[in-house]
This record gives structure tokens, C-alpha cells and sequence, in this order.
């Protein structure tokens, strides 16, 4: 990384484990941006369980590319230099963008975005939009592109199963289905029952209960679909609830779906489990932001920290209990 003699604060990580313990502050210089790439002075960023799944080595040795390491790639922020290829930003911009995962940047005052995976932010859409990206992404990616359901269209005949609906991804995944007018059986904690419904969940059920566990739906529904967004729920627990061409999309897929993915794929199973992988692109973070734009979707804050608290955060989603997304702020 080239940098200017500038100094910024930000916070990482040199080493594997340790949690928010092994989080170190720092001074170090503010990044230059190579041609494609924009620096942004950030006002917001969004913390995800990836970030501490990479502290862990789940993607050793591609994430971290190299240690010391800054975590977090989800940002918001304001464009303050411009790499020399830059056409689509100015200076004052306001964007929100999606940092890569093998370089992170995010937990620093500023960092360096591609200028293809960053998004013009209006002025109805504040700096929680960093909250949209890693998990918005993946549940509009989700429903659409691996359980192919198109959320233009009316399909009050479809049925969805969204698991873990009160966390980050899910949260999004409930709102998004219901902009197709789709059926959303959701699964949550009983405490978090009223916060699924208000996003839009036709029917709610409690994922400590046997009902829960068995994950089915109280109006004895089959589903199209299932958004799985936890882990430890068998393919021999999905495949009874699917309809004849279901698809379960596994967020957080294991050995097990794995094999699972290429045994239906090479029996031609018309049921199938599909192992999700994000892949952000540009035009789907453009949609959401214009979702929350036209406030057809709302990025639910579980908790905001001042950066000088941003330890705080990476306990907090450690504990795999967020009920929605969690923002650190910069001022
Ligand atoms: N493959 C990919 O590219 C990709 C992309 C994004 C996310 N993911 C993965 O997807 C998963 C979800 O991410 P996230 O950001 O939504 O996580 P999150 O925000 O940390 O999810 C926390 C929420 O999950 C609920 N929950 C936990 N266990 C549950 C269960 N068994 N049944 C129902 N609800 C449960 C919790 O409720 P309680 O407090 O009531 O337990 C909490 O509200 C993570 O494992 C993440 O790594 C994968």
C-alpha cells in the first residue's frame, strides 16, 4: 500500500484468533489510491461476521492477504481524492462502497474503495447505508441469483423460509422478499417475533421451539425457497418442508452441503441445497440504495459505537446475537 506522509488512525489486527483483545490501535499512513480507486474519509462503517470469521483464518491464507491487517469492508463515507481513471466520482461525493475482502481497510478514518464497487450515496440516504453492503448484497444475491426469484414481478404463490430473519442478513432478506409480493415464513428468537413481523414476515416461528426446529410453517406451507441464514439445521430437516423444486441457499455452507450440492447436481435432485459465495457488484448496491431511497427497504441498526468503541462492536458480533446491523461512526 503507497501512502502519503498524512497520518489516520485505525485499528488491526497482526496475527490469527484473539478477538477483540488482539484489536490494536494505530497511527499509519493515510492510503494513496492507485488509478482505479477513490479515497474516502469515512463517516460510518458496518461490521459483519465475516470480519471476525477472517480473524479466525476461516479464508487462510487468501484473507488476510498479509498482516498487519485492517478488518471491516463495508463503508460509507465522502470521496476526498481521486485516483487518475476516475470518471464516475468528484471530490465531496458522498458513497457508500464495498472494500476488499483480502485487503479489508474498513476500522481506519480512511480507506481506498474501487471506483466499481463504490456507489453515489443522495442525500435521502445517510452513512447507515454501510450497513446495506456485505449483508444486503447477500440477501438480494440470495433470492435472486441462487434461489432465482425476481422481486419485480407479483408471486403470491411463492413461499420462503428465512432463517435467522432478525440478523443482518436476514433482516434485509424478509424486506426484499416482500417487494415480490412473496409469501416469508421467518425464524427467530421469540424476544425478536415483533421486529421480524414489522419488517414484513406473513408468519414467524420460534427457532428454539421443536416447530422451530423442524422449520415448519405454521400454515403448512412448502417453500419455494430457504434464505438459510444460521447453521446446524440438516438437509434431512429442510428437504420434507420444500416443494418438488425447492432450493435451500446455504449461507454458511460445510463439508456437508458441499457434498450434498454435488450429489443432487450429479443425481439431477430437482430438491437441491446451493452453497452461497457474495459477489458484489455495483448495479445490485445501486438497487438497494435506491430501496432505501424510496424507503421501500430500512437498514435496522441493532447499535451504533464511536470508533473510539469500536472493540466494543467486534464483541458484539462475536456474540451472534445482533438484532439487525452494527455501525461504527467516525467524527
Ligand atoms: N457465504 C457468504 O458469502 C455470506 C455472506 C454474508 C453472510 N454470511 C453468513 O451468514 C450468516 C448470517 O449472517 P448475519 O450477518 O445475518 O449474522 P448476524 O447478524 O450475526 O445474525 C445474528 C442473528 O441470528 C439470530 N440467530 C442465531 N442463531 C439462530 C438460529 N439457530 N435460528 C434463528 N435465528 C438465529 C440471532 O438471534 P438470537 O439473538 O435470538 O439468537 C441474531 O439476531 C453468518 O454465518 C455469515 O457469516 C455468508
Amino acid at each position: 500500500m503507497a501512502s502519503d506522509a498524512k497520518l489516520m488512525h485505525a485499528i488491526w489486527y497482526d496475527s490469527y484468533g484473539g478477538g477483540a483483545a488482539a484489536l490494536k490501535r494505530v497511527e499509519t499512513p493515510v492510503p494513496t489510491p492507485q488509478n482505479d480507486e477513490v479515497l474516502i474519509k469515512l463517516e460510518a462503517s458496518s461490521i459483519n461476521p465475516i470480519d471476525f470469521k477472517v480473524q479466525n483464518g476461516l479464508l487462510r491464507p487468501i484473507a488476510p492477504s498479509k498482516f498487519p491487517f485492517i478488518p471491516v469492508t463495508d463503508i460509507a463515507g465522502e470521496v476526498v481524492k481521486l485516483g487518475s481513471d476516475i470518471k464516475k466520482f468528484k471530490t465531496g461525493d458522498k458513497v457508500v462502497a464495498k472494500l476488499q475482502d483480502m485487503s479489508g481497510g474498513g476500522l481506519a478514518e480512511y480507506a481506498v474503495a474501487k471506483e466499481n464497487l463504490t456507489v453515489a450515496r443522495p442525500p435521502e440516504v445517510s452513512m447507515d447505508a454501510a450497513a446495506l453492503v456485505t449483508a444486503g448484497l447477500t440477501a438480494l444475491q440470495a433470492l435472486t441469483e441462487s434461489a432465482l426469484l425476481k422481486l419485480d414481478k407479483n408471486y403470491p404463490e411463492a413461499n420462503v423460509l428465512i432463517t435467522a430473519a432478525s440478523g443482518g442478513v436476514g433482516h434485509y432478506a424478509v424486506q426484499l422478499a416482500k417487494l415480490g409480493n412473496i409469501h416469508v415464513t421467518a425464524t427467530c428468537g421469540a424476544r425478536n417475533f415483533d421486529f421480524v413481523k414489522n419488517l414484513g414476515a406473513d408468519e414467524v416461528i420460534d427457532y428454539k421451539t421443536p416447530e422451530g426446529a423442524a422449520v415448519i410453517s405454521p400454515s403448512g406451507r412448502k417453500y419455494d425457497a430457504v434464505i438459510n441464514c444460521t447453521t446446524g439445521i440438516s438437509w434431512s430437516t429442510f428437504e420434507p418442508q420444500l416443494k418438488e423444486n425447492g432450493t435451500v441457499v446455504d449461507l454458511t455452507p460445510g463439508a456437508g452441503t458441499l457434498a450434498n450440492f454435488a450429489l443432487k447436481t450429479l443425481t439431477f435432485s430437482k430438491k437441491k441445497v446451493v452453497p452461497f459465495l457474495a459477489n458484489c457488484r455495483c448495479e445490485n448496491l445501486e438497487y438497494l440504495v435506491t430501496m432505501v431511497k424510496q424507503g421501500k427497504v430500512k437498514s435496522m441498526i441493532d447499535s451504533k459505537y464511536p470508533f473510539s468503541k469500536a472493540e466494543d462492536a467486534w464483541t458484539k458480533i462475536m456474540s451472534g446475537h445482533a438484532v439487525g446491523k452494527i455501525i461504527i461512526e467516525y467524527s
